[in-house]
């Protein structure tokens, strides 16, 4: 389809979205906020093209990607995720510090008409993080369908800064997408788009008000990076990487921003009333071995964007509101970043080529210590509360951003040299950069896993590229507590549920002291899971309104030993 439209220029300009015509208003999310979230995701449509058809989406609890998240350090949240796709999905949230059970890995698959709870404490910094789908070789289809959010902590020291936050206004979320639309408007899973996407808005317009600004940005591409800056060359000052506050703000005219990457950038607007600049990636400055600086003609990786300059966002700056913002903080924060003496020890991983090894695209598939994605193998134990250095020794030709769940880490050095300040901070991503001729790439990292062990539930690192992501370039650690007593009292897997026949709550009583559980399913008569309660809080029973009336099977896997038993129950009108 695309070796074709590159050759046919003028099918080109009809399904390339990117040039020629008028701008569309940029889509902000709505927002939720709370501790308690209801998340549906949904198969829908939405008018992304402006003439012809609708595109088939996901989306959750809209037409296409999903609300805002915010929510509060310290605050315990509680998620109901309701999947009403045809398809199973995950919903990982990505950048966040917690159990591994609730973190919606490739292992918390959803089923259809299921909903998922997990809860967590928020332990992050406040910065901008997101929510994304996670089933193993259907990241990049259902993540090209649009599923996916951003999810903004907000803590004291970041509420304490003059910086803006009215969201919408001159706090304003940009999700940098790219997609391919065939004839009838519909996206193709490819890992390239021929036209950028910016919230869901082709060709996005918005007017910001004459004073400082801040543009959360995320890269939610399935592979393109973006090498972000202003059609006048303007000095903009990042505030974050990934997963909070820099120490002070970095001036910068040009940001590299790879998969799965965020950061927060600040750009002062004040008395420019009537003027109007543009967002741009400048891609024609990147090498081909970063996604995005190809330049394919043909095959599946050839795109209208490869190795271009682009807009991403046309910007017109309107009136300032009262009690603007105008001047930049001088200091942000103060972390402790961690050091190399802090590690325990070192792990050597490799990120090499596999020509060969079979995949969907062609022989060029990426490995992780030479071997693919396998959802019962686990890599490493890594002991809780031990601080890791992971040295990544890559022999790819090409560029990788590697992302790890559960932690957020310190980029120790890149090929030898310490990373540049806007790098310096908390991150949850690192571009690996491809090989220099015969020499590896080396990329080392530092990481503290603490707070979370789990014998069962695997924490994934990965490329965030979803294509090399869904074809194995991916592993699993497990966080391990060697020091815990377990507690293996004989009968402890005996339980009841009461009331039973029950409408709205049923609550469980163990018949032996001290136990509670490690996950409950319940399950209809046929077989269809229909709640999904990680480490459920058993005090206030399960809430079973949403259920159909009939026999339901409740499976309880306990805590301290780890075994599964069933119960029947009933629910009534
Ligand atoms: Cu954003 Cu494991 O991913
Ligand atoms: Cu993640
Ligand atoms: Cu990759």
């Amino acid at each position: 389809m695309k070796q074709f439209l590159l050759v046919l220029s003028i099918s080109l300009n009809l399904i390339s979205h990117s040039y020629g015509q008028s701008f569309n208003n940029l889509w902000i999310p709505d927002t939720l906020s709370g501790t308690n979230f209801n998340l549906r995701i949904l198969d829908t449509f939405a008018q992304i093209v402006n003439t012809g058809n609708q595109t088939i989406t996901g989306g959750i609890n809209g037409k296409f990607w999903g609300p805002t998240i915010f929510v509060n350090k310290g605050d315990m949240i509680q998620m109901n995720v309701q999947n009403k796709l045809k398809d199973s999905v995950t919903i990982h949230w990505h950048g966040m510090h917690l159990p591994a059970v609730m973190d919606g890995g490739p292992h918390q698959i959803i089923p259809p008409n299921t909903i998922w709870k997990p809860y967590w404490t928020i332990k992050n910094e406040a910065a901008t993080y997101w929510y994304h789908p996670h089933l193993h070789e259907m990241a990049m289809e259902q993540i090209t369908k649009g599923i996916g959010g951003l999810l903004i902590v907000r803590d004291a020291k970041e509420r304490s800064l003059a910086l803006p936050r009215k969201y919408g206004v001159d706090d304003i979320p940009l999700i940098l997408t790219d997609r391919d639309f065939n004839s009838s408007n519909q996206f193709s899973t490819v890992p390239y788009g021929d036209s950028m996407l910016t919230n869901m808005t082709l060709r996005a317009k918005y007017d910001v008000p004459a004073q400082l600004v801040r543009f959360r940005v995320l890269n939610a591409a399935i592979e393109r990076s973006f090498n972000i800056g202003f059609s006048d060359g303007r000095t903009f000052y990042v505030i974050t990487s990934d997963g909070g506050l820099l120490n002070e703000p970095i001036a910068k005219t040009k940001y590299l921003l790879h998969a799965g990457e965020r950061i927060e950038i600040l750009v002062n607007f004040t008395n420019q009333n009537g003027s109007n600049v543009d967002l741009k990636a400048y891609n024609s400055l990147l090498g081909n071995n970063i996604p995005g600086g190809e330049n394919f003609v043909n095959g599946p990786f050839a795109n209208f964007l490869g190795k271009k300059d682009f807009n991403i966002l046309r910007i017109n700056v309107a009136s300032p509101t009262a009690n603007p913002v105008t001047t930049i903080p001088n200091n942000l924060a103060a972390n402790t970043y961690l050091k190399a003496s802090d590690a325990q020890l070192t792990r050597q991983l490799t990120i090499s080529d596999s020509m060969g090894f079979p995949n969907i695209l062609g022989p060029n598939a990426f490995l992780i210590n030479r071997k693919p994605f396998k959802l019962n193998y686990n890599e490493y134990n890594v002991p809780l509360n031990n601080t890791e250095i992971w040295q990544i020794t890559s022999s790819s030709i090409f560029g990788h951003p590697f992302h790890i769940h559960d932690v957020e880490f310190n980029i120790l050095s890149i090929n030898g040299v310490a990373p540049d300040a806007t790098q310096a901070g908390w991150k949850d991503v690192v571009f690996v950069p491809g090989r220099t001729g015969n020499t590896n790439s080396v990329v080392k990292f530092i990481a503290k896993f603490d707070d979370f062990a789990d014998p069962l539930h695997p924490f994934m690192y990965h490329c965030h590229i979803a294509l090399h992501e869904d074809e194995g370039m991916m592993g699993q650690f497990i966080v391990t507590n060697t020091t815990a007593t377990q507690n293996l009292s004989p009968l402890n897997n005996d339980f009841n549920i009461y009331p039973n026949p029950a409408k709205d709550r049923i609550f469980i009583r163990f018949n032996t002291p001290n136990q509670s559980a490690y996950y409950i399913k319940v399950i209809d008569s046929s077989g269809r899971t229909k709640l999904m309660l990680p480490q459920p809080k058993l005090e206030n029973g399960i809430d079973i309104h949403s259920l159909k009336t009939g026999i339901y099977h409740l499976l309880l896997t306990n805590q301290n030993n780890m075994i599964t038993g069933s119960k029947t129950f009933i629910k009534t009108e």
